[in-house]
């Protein structure tokens, strides 16, 4: 009689594990696990407030004065719809897929994704290289481990070339030191250390 039970026992775990190995349960796990990648995104104008302080290497000062913070009006430039006529697209430079793919942050994201400080005409903005932010803004100053659990990333030479490569109408030979320095904001506190 007990051996009946075991072996009747036996029997359902194997088959409860055969159900949960069912493709429709891992079809929903799969699903899961996307969802989790599409962290908001909160636009350069959130970084403002906390990081423009000198002493700290105003990161968003930088930003604005350098090369990515102008990639959309670029498109806006006589060069930009010369550009676009010349490759025969159908829409102006500034409203192309072809052109707005590398020079806008989130573009072809799904717009509830796009907080109400996103703003297109900022160009490459930081969370293109530090991730979409809403969920890691308040986490990252105490525990950017966690962070890079919700969205945050590190920027690595692979995501420059994402865009910086011979797709680019105008594209400039790479140069990894140089391009680096060119955009560079370190927080000075971190390098005395
Ligand atoms: C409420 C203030 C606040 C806001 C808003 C904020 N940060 Fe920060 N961030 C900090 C603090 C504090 C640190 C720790 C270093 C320091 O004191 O500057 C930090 C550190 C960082 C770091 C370095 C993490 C590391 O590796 O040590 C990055 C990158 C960063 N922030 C990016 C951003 C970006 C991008 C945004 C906007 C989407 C943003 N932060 C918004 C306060 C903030
Ligand atoms: C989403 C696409 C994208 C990513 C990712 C990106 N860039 Fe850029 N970058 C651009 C665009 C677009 C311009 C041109 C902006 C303009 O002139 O309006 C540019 C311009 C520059 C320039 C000035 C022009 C030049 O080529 O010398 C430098 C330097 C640069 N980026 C460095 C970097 C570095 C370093 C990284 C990675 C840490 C990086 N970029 C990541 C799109 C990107
Ligand atoms: C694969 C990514 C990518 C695509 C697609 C792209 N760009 Fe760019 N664009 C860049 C990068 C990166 C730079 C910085 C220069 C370079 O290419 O190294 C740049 C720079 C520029 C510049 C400034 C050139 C200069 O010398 O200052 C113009 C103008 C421009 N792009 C127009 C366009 C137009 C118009 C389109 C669409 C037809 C387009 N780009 C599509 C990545 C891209
Ligand atoms: C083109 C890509 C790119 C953009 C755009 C960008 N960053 Fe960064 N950021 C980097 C890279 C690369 C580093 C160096 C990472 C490292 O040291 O590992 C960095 C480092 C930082 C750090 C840490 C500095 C330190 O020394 O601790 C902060 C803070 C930061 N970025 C904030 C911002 C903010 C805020 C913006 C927008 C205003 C921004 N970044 C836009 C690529 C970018």
């Amino acid at each position: 009689m007990r051996k009946i039970a075991v072996l009747g026992a036996v029997v359902l775990l194997v088959g409860a594990a055969a159900w949960l190995a069912h493709p429709h349960f891992v079809a929903q796990a799969g699903e899961k696990a996307e969802k989790a990648e599409e962290h908001g995104y909160i636009g350069a104008a959130s970084c403002k407030a906390c990081h423009s302080k000198p002493a700290k290497g105003e990161q968003y000062v930088k930003w604005q004065n350098g090369p990515h913070a102008d990639a959309y009006e670029t498109l806006l430039s006589e060069q930009s719809q010369a550009i676009a006529k010349e490759m025969g697209l159908e829409q102006p430079a500034h409203e192309a897929e072809a052109c707005l793919k590398c020079h806008v942050t989130a573009h072809g994201v799904d717009p509830e994704l796009l907080g109400k400080k996103y703003d297109k005409a900022d160009g490459v903005g930081c969370e293109t290289c530090h991730g979409p932010a809403k969920d890691w803004k308040i986490t990252h100053m105490r525990d950017v481990e966690k962070a890079m659990t919700q969205g945050m990333i590190e920027p690595t030479e692979e995501l420059c070339l994402t865009c910086h490569n011979e797709e680019s109408p105008t594209y400039k030979p790479w140069d990894k030191e140089k391009k680096f320095a060119a955009v560079a904001h370190p927080n000075p506190q971190n390098e005395e250390e």
